[in-house]
């Protein structure tokens, strides 16, 4: 018995898990008093509701995340200016670009990190192989590779982070998360500046083109959406790939057959990211007079619609929805959401994943899990293992 009066947010950083199931089979739509929210857990009531804007508009008053990016984003508007404000990005994120321009970069990253890895005959594969692969990426399609090093997007991954994501109004996180932000509006003005005078088709030329005003209205306009992309680029592909590779070096059956066909690399990746979303729950308003399931949701009312929890319901997974098995049967997770804010970056994450993936285990035929150190999961927005500590000779 849970009750959700009194989950804490600390009990759903430590595992959410059980919480979910038992919310999807007690109360599938309930009042979280901790986060200030109605949480949605069952997997038909997230679809329905990411796929229905006008009754969970993706614009809610007081966001943490427009607090913590300086305003709407395209994550945070609906309709034609969430469009205008994707647009931008299509550019550089869609299918056909990321296949012309990223493989290479993806696989000299994953190159590099791992050769340090290999040196030193072991390493943990968070902090030292997903993490600088998935930051650096990022950095080379926003075109600031030359600009700043991996500690440092690190680092803002984690301030902007704790800023989306404080609910609780936490006085230290909100700190954190403005710091940063400065230190991101230094870094990239530069480039507003220049492209605004010299389009060069590249993402911060394009987006400062895509509307009208004098500099300083279109810097404005434009950087909370790029803060997110920073956001959900960043660190959520490291997320993701420590998870994956850890729920590989825990199923030694399921890690063979990848390595024996690499062609199941893919599924090995989307299995990951389904058992583990790295993020895992979405913001949304309610409209006047809405209700979802048995509940009729006062007004004001926020939810959160939590697509970790929806990918291991068992009416859609089947009685094995909480094990990691690249055998089940394909159907789509909700991780990368579903609806008009389908993540922008899923191809250019997938496409990184899949190389990380398939060139870790190329490299090091002998991978296990290093036995001195333990792997935690930590977190409910955003989840993945702590670290991840590997030997490979
Ligand atoms: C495994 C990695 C990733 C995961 C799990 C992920 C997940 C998600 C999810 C769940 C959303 C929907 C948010 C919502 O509806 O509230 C989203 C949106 C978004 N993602 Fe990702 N993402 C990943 C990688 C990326 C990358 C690599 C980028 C940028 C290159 C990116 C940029 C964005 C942006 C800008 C949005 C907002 C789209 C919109 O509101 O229209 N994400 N992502």
């Amino acid at each position: 018995m849970i009750d959700p009066g009194s989950v804490t947010v600390a009990d759903l950083e430590r595992d959410p898990y059980p919480i979910y199931a038992w919310l999807r089979d007690h109360a599938p739509v309930a009042y979280v008093p901790a986060l200030d929210v109605w949480m949605v857990t069952r997997w038909a009531d997230v679809e329905s509701a990411l796929n229905d804007p006008d009754r969970f508009p993706a614009h809610v008053e007081d966001s943490p995340t427009d607090e913590a990016l300086g305003g709407v984003s395209m994550m945070t508007t609906d309709g034609e200016p969430a469009k205008q404000r994707r647009r931008p990005f299509d550019s550089t994120l869609r299918p056909r670009a990321v296949e012309a321009t990223m493989p290479a970069v993806f696989e000299r990253l994953c190159g590099d990190a791992l050769d340090v890895i290999e040196e030193a005959g072991g390493g943990d594969l968070l902090t030292q192989y997903f993490e600088p692969v998935s930051v650096l990426s990022l950095a080379h399609a926003i075109g600031i590779a030359d600009k700043v090093d991996g500690a440092t997007l690190v680092r803002w991954f984690a301030g902007l982070a704790a800023g989306v994501s404080n609910y609780e109004k936490d006085t230290t996180k909100a700190t954190f998360c403005s710091e940063v932000s400065a230190e991101i509006d230094a870094a990239v003005r530069p480039l507003f500046e220049r492209t605004f005078e010299e389009p060069d088709g590249s993402m911060i030329s394009n987006l400062v083109h895509a509307t009208d005003g004098s500099l300083e209205e279109r810097i404005s306009w434009a950087m909370p959406s790029l803060k997110l992309v920073l956001l959900g680029g960043l660190q959520e592909p490291a997320h993701g790939g420590a998870t994956i590779a850890h729920c590989l070096l825990t199923h030694p059956d399921q890690l063979d057959a990848v390595r024996s066909d690499p062609s199941l690399v893919p599924t090995a990746v989307e299995e990951g990211l389904r058992w583990t979303a790295p993020i895992g729950n979405l913001l949304r308003g309610v409209a006047p007079r809405t209700s979802l399931g048995d509940v009729d949701l006062p007004d004001g009312a926020r939810v959160i619609l939590v697509v970790s929890s929806a990918n291991r319901d068992r009416e859609i997974w089947g009685p094995t929805a909480d094990e990691y098995d690249i055998f089940r049967p394909r159907r789509t997770h909700l991780s990368f959401a579903t609806g008009p804010h389908y993540c922008i970056g899923h191809h250019f994450a997938r496409a990184q994943l899949r190389t990380a993936i398939r060139m870790l285990l190329d490299r090091f035929p002998r991978l296990r899990l290093d036995p001195l150190g333990e792997v935690t999961y930590r977190g409910h927005e955003y989840r993945s293992p702590t670290s991840l500590a590997v030997d490979v000779d």
